[in-house]
């Protein structure tokens, strides 16, 4: 088992991605904190986690809340007597053109997306460095975290800072033994994909620009956040991690 008796906080793990990081977790041994604001898919994923005999704490907590993200952390502490592994993986998007983004909506995806993987990171960070333990981040990312893709200002702007929050991080944090890594999504089935997928003519066009010709499945990105929170990748830190079936490499 790759992550034995590891504790593992995991945000945004009630569906979609993280809901397959959180069952490859809980399957390589994690004792895992799970933290997501939408309670019934919280409380099924839950149910399912205990089904593979996971040691597991559901938190509820919306993370635009400093009050309750900083809550999430305490309970997560007190309940495994620390953490080893911090995925930031909650995350919106809500694709809209440029001209009619709101403040509203700006706010959101920056505050979701990017202030919020800061600021439980320093908390996490401050933690480690006070105890004199080390950890590990990993911050879903985004392919449009490198590359802009239209309608999505607000979201590409999110990821692009949550790419260099992750060197930086890296960065500062590397002498104090802890490591800090991303993974780069391209486009992976989830609601946030399916009206698309479902779509054929939409999903036809948008897989000539995927060179390896398919969507993504949640799994496919749980291994990679799995290997980048295991001893695997030791000597790998500040990496964004791009898996996207080669759409990036792409030039048209
Ligand atoms: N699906 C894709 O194609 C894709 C591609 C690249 C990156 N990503 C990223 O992967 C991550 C997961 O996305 P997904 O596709 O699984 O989406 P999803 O909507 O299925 O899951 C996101 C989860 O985050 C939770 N969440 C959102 N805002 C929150 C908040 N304020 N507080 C607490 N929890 C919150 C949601 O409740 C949900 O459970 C996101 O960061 C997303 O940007 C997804």
């Amino acid at each position: 088992m790759r992550l034995k008796s590891k504790a593992v906080l995991l945000t945004g793990g009630s569906q979609g991605i993280g809901q397959a990081i959180a069952l490859k977790f809980v399957r390589e041994g994690a004792r895992l904190a799970i933290a997501d604001r939408e309670v019934k898919a919280l409380e099924e994923t839950v149910s399912l986690l205990r089904a593979e005999g996971g040691e597991v704490l559901p938190i509820e907590a919306d993370l635009q809340d400093k009050v309750q993200l900083d809550r999430m952390i305490d309970a997560s502490l007190e309940a495994f007597g620390g953490i080893d592994v911090l995925v930031n993986n909650a995350g919106i998007c809500r694709p809209a053109p440029l001209l009619e983004i709101s403040e509203e909506d700006w706010d959101q995806h920056l505050t979701i997306n990017l202030k919020a993987p800061f600021l439980a990171s320093q908390r996490m960070a401050r933690e480690w460095i006070e105890s004199g333990k080390t950890g590990t981040i990993v911050n879903t990312s985004s392919v449009n975290g490198i590359q802009a893709e239209a309608n999505q200002a607000h979201y590409n702007a999110s990821k692009g800072g949550l790419n260099l929050l992750t060197m930086s991080l890296a960065l500062e944090l590397a002498q104090s033994g802890i490591r800090v890594n991303a993974v780069c999504p391209g486009f992976i089935e989830t609601r946030l994909t399916r009206p698309a997928i479902q779509n054929e003519a939409v999903i036809t066009e948008y897989l000539k620009s995927v060179p390896m010709g398919r969507v993504g499945q949640p799994d496919e990105i749980a291994d990679v956040v799995l290997f980048l929170a295991s001893e695997e990748s030791r000597y790998i830190t500040g990496h964004c991690l791009v898996v996207d079936g080669g759409q990036v490499i792409k030039l048209s």
